[in-house]
């Protein structure tokens, strides 16, 4: 088989249909050149795939009926440890924000779209997320609830796309057209234990995505699980490559610790 060929055999199977071209060439490209049959690059792929965006998320999620945002935040792994916590998050997180208009971006958000209700501060919540199902998700309760939030099916691999997004958001054209001035809205970034995700695919890629939408953002908020999700053990992994890169290229706002999670918030210098 070619490589179209069995790219399209790897996404045969439903959990990966709706995955973002992009991805799964990335994941594809980690075992192209290795000696072995067409059958094994496809199982090696998909395993991988499994690991960086199936493996958080319940079957069960992919076709709920009229579910609450609770039953929803606790069928993901991501959601559900942090469903305790989500007031105590928003509110450190936004605290210098009160009074402003705030634009949410997050990136590879699962469901955390369903989340918003939590937000003290309302403002408009942009999605970006590479799991179709989970997008439409997000996108039919924005809608159903008239919620101001949109999520976009994309692969935060494609750099250009992510920073057009961004870009978009958060510059308030003026209703009436007497005003010269834009209202400038606020943005902030989540990027929700995301991170190991796309290192899984490309090594020190992180880098050089937070280099390039920071910039963008006038806050940014990364997070890691501090303890395995499954087992619930404390990790021994202190992941200094990226609190060294954050420290050496920004300027670090805030640092903690709660739910089995750590936040770090940081802005351009
Ligand atoms: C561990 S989950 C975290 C979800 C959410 N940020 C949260 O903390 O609640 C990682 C998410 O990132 C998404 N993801 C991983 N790699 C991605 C990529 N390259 N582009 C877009 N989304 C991605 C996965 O599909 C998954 O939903």
């Amino acid at each position: 088989m070619n490589k179209s060929e069995l790219i399209k055999k790897i996404i045969e199977k439903k959990e990966f249909s709706q995955l973002p071209e992009k991805d799964v060439e990335i994941a594809f490209s980690h075992f192209e050149k290795r000696q072995t049959s067409d059958e094994e690059k496809i199982r090696l792929t998909r395993e991988l795939l499994h690991k960086v965006f199936g493996s958080f998320t319940s079957q069960k999620l992919l076709s709920p009926k009229n579910k609450s945002e609770e039953w929803i935040l606790r069928k993901h792994l991501s959601t559900r440890e942090r469903l305790p916590y989500y007031k105590e998050v928003y509110e450190r997180i936004l605290k210098e924000f009160e009074n402003k208009k705030i634009n949410i971006i997050d990136l590879g958000a699962g469901v955390n779209g369903f989340s918003y209700k939590y937000f003290e501060k309302k403002g408009d919540y942009i999605a970006i997320e590479s799991v179709g199902q989970l997008v439409n998700l997000m996108n039919n309760y924005f809608k159903e609830n008239k919620i101001s939030g949109v999520a976009y099916h994309e692969s935060l691999f494609n750099l250009k796309k992510i920073k057009k997004i961004i870009l978009e958001t958060g510059v308030l054209l003026p209703k009436e057209p007497t005003m010269v001035e834009k209202v400038k809205i606020l943005r902030i970034i989540f990027l929700f234990k995301v991170l190991d995700s796309l290192e899984m695919l490309e090594r020190d890629y992180s880098k050089k995505l937070l280099k390039e939408i920071a910039p963008l953002a006038d806050k940014v908020v990364i997070s890691f699980a501090t303890r395995s999700m499954i087992k619930q053990k404390k990790f021994k992994v202190e992941r200094h490559w990226i609190l060294d890169f954050i420290k050496e290229n920004f300027k670090v706002l805030d640092d903690f610790e709660l739910g089995g999670e750590r936040y770090i918030c940081f802005e351009e210098e």
